[in-house]
């Protein structure tokens, strides 16, 4: 899919911008705090209805107003045209997107219809930080592919918060536990076990994307892996019974530590994803530029794994990348997005990003500031 344009009203520090976007490469440059990364954001919401790395929705809404609406038209792979509308009020603290003037009720029904690849300086977490932001990964990543496990993921965790709130008040002595659980065990078990299935499943396909991206990046020479490390140790070779009785025997052993410690401790909610190289744990061994050569081969596996997943091309948005990212990295990564569907770029440095780019013209150029937006050239505005 690609954005034909896309309209900004009184978000973040964007009165009222209006882009209108090329097929291909659109960088937006300016300096620190003009208004480039909000751009991003806002087609996040277009794309995943929220902020793609914002918690909050208020947050976004211009100081002063009253809500913010992101709207766009997008063409799909088929030629499909697609009018988008993200509002949200902060007085009635309510979001509403609307595709083609209906207002979609089930609001994760959206999610994988017009999906996307995000590469910004958040990200990092993802090699380095904790088991929960490598968990945010893939829950991204597959939810935009597969529309029940968005429904088990929010199901979980509101049975999860539920369940953990049994024990938290058992462990304070307010009250006997086991019988109250009971309830909440056979709904975590079976919304757990389909989610670490689908997991299991996620990180088998997606594995050869990976050490294909990588070599597209740093060559060969290093072989990288991942892997999943299920709490309850299920793997991709058990049926959907065998990871429930497994996920069941897991939590009856813990049932005394639980009990202790007042909140759950078996499920994917305590799963974790292992990175190597060559064998090694990305997490122990790796170099700085190690990590970030991962980092950007999963983004570059998550765009063409998605692609065939949903059928439909992603639109990449890349923040801030060529600040992170050294010479030759930065070159590669330029080179690889101009066969990678439509990208949304910002940059600071117009100069370091036109040596990185070697010199080539193919993007339609923006200057940001303040919160409005130029459009400066384009050599080609379609591919
Ligand atoms: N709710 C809001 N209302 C108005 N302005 C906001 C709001 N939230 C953030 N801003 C402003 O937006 C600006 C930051 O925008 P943005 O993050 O897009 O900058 P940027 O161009 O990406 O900068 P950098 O190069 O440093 O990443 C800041 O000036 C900030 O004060
Ligand atoms: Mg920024």
């Amino acid at each position: 899919m690609k954005f034909r344009e896309v309209r900004l009203q009184t978000f973040r520090n964007h009165e009222a911008t209006e882009i209108g976007c090329a097929l291909g490469r659109n960088v937006f440059f300016g300096n620190n705090g003009e208004g480039k990364t909000n751009i991003l954001e806002a087609i996040s919401y277009l794309c995943l209805t929220k902020s793609f790395y914002a918690s909050s929705d208020a947050t976004a809404v211009q100081f002063g107003q009253s809500g913010f609406t992101v709207s766009a038209i997008a063409v799909s792979d088929i030629d499909v045209s697609y009018k988008i509308d993200v509002s949200y009020s902060r007085d009635a603290k309510e979001k509403k997107i609307a595709v083609n003037n209906g207002v979609i009720e089930d609001k994760s029904s959206i999610i994988g219809m017009f999906p996307v690849v995000v590469l910004s300086p958040e990200n990092a977490n993802v090699t380095s930080g904790t088991p929960a932001d490598r968990r945010r990964f893939i829950d991204v990543v597959i939810s935009q592919s597969n529309k029940s496990y968005l429904q088990d993921l929010i199901e979980y965790r509101r049975i999860l918060r539920q369940r953990n709130r049994v024990l938290f008040e058992s462990k304070a002595g307010q009250r006997t536990s086991q019988d109250l659980l009971e309830p909440w065990n056979e709904n975590l078990i079976k919304r757990g076990s389909q989610i670490s299935q689908r997991r299991a499943q996620f990180v088998q396909e997606f594995s050869p994307y990976l050490v294909d991206a990588y070599i597209r990046i740093a060559g060969r020479g290093e072989e990288p892996s991942i892997g999943y490390d299920s709490s309850i140790k299920t793997d991709n070779s058990l049926t959907i019974e065998q990871a429930q009785t497994f996920f069941r025997r897991e939590l009856e052993q813990q049932r005394v530590e639980e009990q202790k410690l007042g909140t759950t401790l078996v499920g994917p909610h305590k799963d974790e994803l292992v990175f190597e190289i060559n064998g090694l744990s990305l997490k122990t061994f790796a170099s700085q530029g190690q990590h970030k050569t991962f980092l950007v081969a999963l983004k570059v596996a998550e765009f063409f794994y998605l692609r065939e997943q949903c059928q439909e091309t992603p639109v990449l948005l890349l923040d801030d990348v060529f600040s992170e990212l050294d010479g030759p990295r930065s070159e590669k990564l330029l080179a690889l997005t101009a066969n990678l569907g439509q990208t949304f770029i910002t940059a600071t440095d117009e100069q370091r990003f036109s040596t990185a780019s070697k010199q080539r013209n193919d993007f339609a150029r923006y200057f940001v500031r303040k919160g409005k937006v130029t459009f400066a050239k384009a050599e080609v505005l379609t591919n």
